[in-house]
Order: structure tokens, then C-alpha cells, then sequence
């Protein structure tokens, strides 16, 4: 496996490269989430594919300076399991890279980001939308693989590629679990254990939920039970949001007449967790 740091150098090997890239977008901190997004991407992209993963902590999507601080840092382990799995670049641009000092230059997504964590964080898929146009650019990405545990980065991504005509097909790819449910992210090695035993109530919730929901109970009631039962869960809980939005444009939905998400953010303590379930129409 190769790494490359240097901007100049990911450009032109990716330029140069006779086989087409798949790019796997990361922050680091790797887990089975992140693998799994590898595996996928060799397996949709083909043997004659180049896979890509890149290790960047994007300052300009984080809201919270502490967030951005004590962000984890496991460069050295997140190298040696791209190796396992057959990585052929490891991109870990140096985090002065990225931005020239006086930057000016954003995009800026005006509509899917109003809503569930674009309304409590904002700015912050403006950053990932930058970021992520910026690492299409500088490795040539053919195809890339986003998390459906992140819905609405994969929903704005899409956009992106969309509005921006950007030669870039997205793959999504299923959300990883721990055996009790929780959805694995690196911010779970920061929960207390108590917190950490009980944020299997986030899932079990939400599967609750999309059962009573497609049994047609009514929406405005099944939410307020499921906030009810996370509460119950732990004392010191806070409920970001919990909200059901339209599959496709992620605006609030009372009546399930097409697809739907129920999302959640929620801090156990003070980490902030998400997680997402589909809903079919009763
Ligand atoms: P990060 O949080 O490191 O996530 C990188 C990718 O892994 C995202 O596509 C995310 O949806 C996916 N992922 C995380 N946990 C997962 C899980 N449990 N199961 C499946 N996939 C999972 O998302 C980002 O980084 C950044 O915003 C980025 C896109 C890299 C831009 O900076």
C-alpha cells in the first residue's frame, strides 16, 4: 500500500492512473464501519479498480472547536487495516494542507441541510460539501462510498454529484452494528460504561417505532413513546432530535404516504450519537 500525503502528488498518480479510482472518504479512527465501506468498494468498483481511502479531519465541518480537538487520532493502527484489506493508497493530506490561509471558496447547500442535523449543526455539510468536491477533484474518483449511517451526507453527497454534474457515481453502503444494536462510530469509545450500556435504546426505539409506524399508528404518538422509552433509558440523556422526514427531499413528514426516515441525534453524556431507520408506508 502506498502513502501519499502530498496534494500535488495524490493528483497527478490518480491522473496518470490507467485504472479508474473508488474513493472511500473517511476522518480516520477506523472501525468496521469504515472497513466495511473498503470491502464494498472493491466489490462494487471491480478487481481493476483503484481503491482510495482518505484520512482527513476536515476542520471546516465541525461546529464545536472541543469536538474538533478531541476528534481521535489512530493514524498509525487506521494504516496498518487499509493494508489488511488490500487498500492500494492510503491520502492522509497534512491538516494545513487543505486550506490556503485566506480560503474563500464554499459550497453551499441551501435545501436538504435545513433539516434533522443540518439544523442543529449548522455550516456543517457546507464543510463536508467543500471537503468532499475537494477529494473527488484531487483523486479523479470514478465511484464513492458513503455510509447510510450518515442519511443525509449521503442524501446531500448525491445532490452534490447531481447539481455539480460530477463525474463521481456514489455507492451506499449498510450501516455496521454492534451486537447490541448500537451503531458503530468512533465517538462510542468516549461513553462512560453506563452511557454505554444503555445507548442500545436508541435502535430497539427506533425498531419500535417503524413497526408501529407501518402498522399505522399515529406518527405524533409513536415519537413522543419512543423519546419516552430513550429517557427512560438513562438519566442524563439529551434528545437532539428525533424526527421523521421524507426519504428523499429529508423535509418533516405527518402522513407516511412515501418512504420515510426517522432520525435521531442524541447525547449520551456528552457524546453525540445518530442512527436512522426507513419506513415504508402503512
Ligand atoms: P467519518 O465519520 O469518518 O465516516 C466516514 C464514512 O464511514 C462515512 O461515509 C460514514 O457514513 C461511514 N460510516 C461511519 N460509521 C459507519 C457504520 N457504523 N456503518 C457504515 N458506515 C459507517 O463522514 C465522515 O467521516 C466525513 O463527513 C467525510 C465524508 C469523510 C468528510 O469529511
Amino acid at each position: 500500500m502506498k502513502q501519499i500525503s502530498s496534494l500535488e502528488e495524490i493528483q497527478s498518480f490518480a491522473r496518470k492512473s490507467s485504472q479508474p479510482v473508488v474513493l472511500v472518504p473517511t476522518m480516520g479512527a477506523l472501525h468496521a464501519g469504515h472497513l466495511s465501506l473498503i470491502e464494498k468498494a472493491k466489490k462494487c468498483a471491480g478487481p481493476d479498480s483503484l481503491v482510495i481511502v482518505s484520512i482527513f479531519v476536515n476542520p471546516t465541518q465541525f461546529d464545536r472547536k472541543d469536538d474538533f480537538e478531541n476528534y481521535p487520532n489512530t493514524l498509525v493502527n487506521d494504516l496498518a487495516e487499509c493494508e489488511k484489506m488490500g487498500v492500494d493508497v492510503a491520502f492522509t493530506p497534512p491538516a494545513g494542507a487543505m486550506y490556503q490561509p485566506d480560503h474563500s471558496i464554499t459550497i453551499l447547500e441551501k435545501s436538504l441541510s435545513q433539516t434533522l442535523c443540518g439544523a442543529t449543526r449548522p455550516g456543517h455539510f457546507d464543510g463536508v460539501c467543500t471537503v468532499v468536491l475537494k477529494l473527488f477533484m484531487l483523486t479523479n474518483a470514478r465511484w464513492a462510498v458513503f455510509g447510510e449511517k450518515d442519511f443525509q451526507q449521503l442524501a446531500i453527497i448525491k445532490r452534490l454529484v447531481r447539481d455539480l454534474n460530477l463525474p463521481v457515481e456514489i455507492i451506499p453502503s449498510a450501516t455496521v452494528r454492534e451486537n447490541d444494536g448500537l451503531a458503530m462510530s468512533s465517538r462510542n469509545l468516549r461513553l462512560s460504561q453506563p452511557a454505554r450500556n444503555a445507548a442500545p435504546a436508541v435502535r430497539r426505539a427506533l425498531i419500535e417505532t417503524k413497526s408501529s409506524l407501518e402498522n399505522g399508528d399515529d406518527v405524533e404518538k409513536s415519537i413522543q413513546l419512543a423519546s419516552q422509552n430513550i429517557k427512560n433509558s438513562y438519566a442524563e440523556v439529551k434528545i437532539d432530535y428525533l424526527d421523521l422526514v421524507d426519504a428523499e427531499n429529508l423535509q418533516p413528514v405527518f402522513v407516511i404516504r412515501r418512504p420515510a426516515l426517522l432520525a435521531i441525534a442524541v447525547f449520551y453524556d456528552d457524546v453525540r450519537l445518530i442512527d436512522n431507520i426507513l419506513i415504508e408506508p402503512a
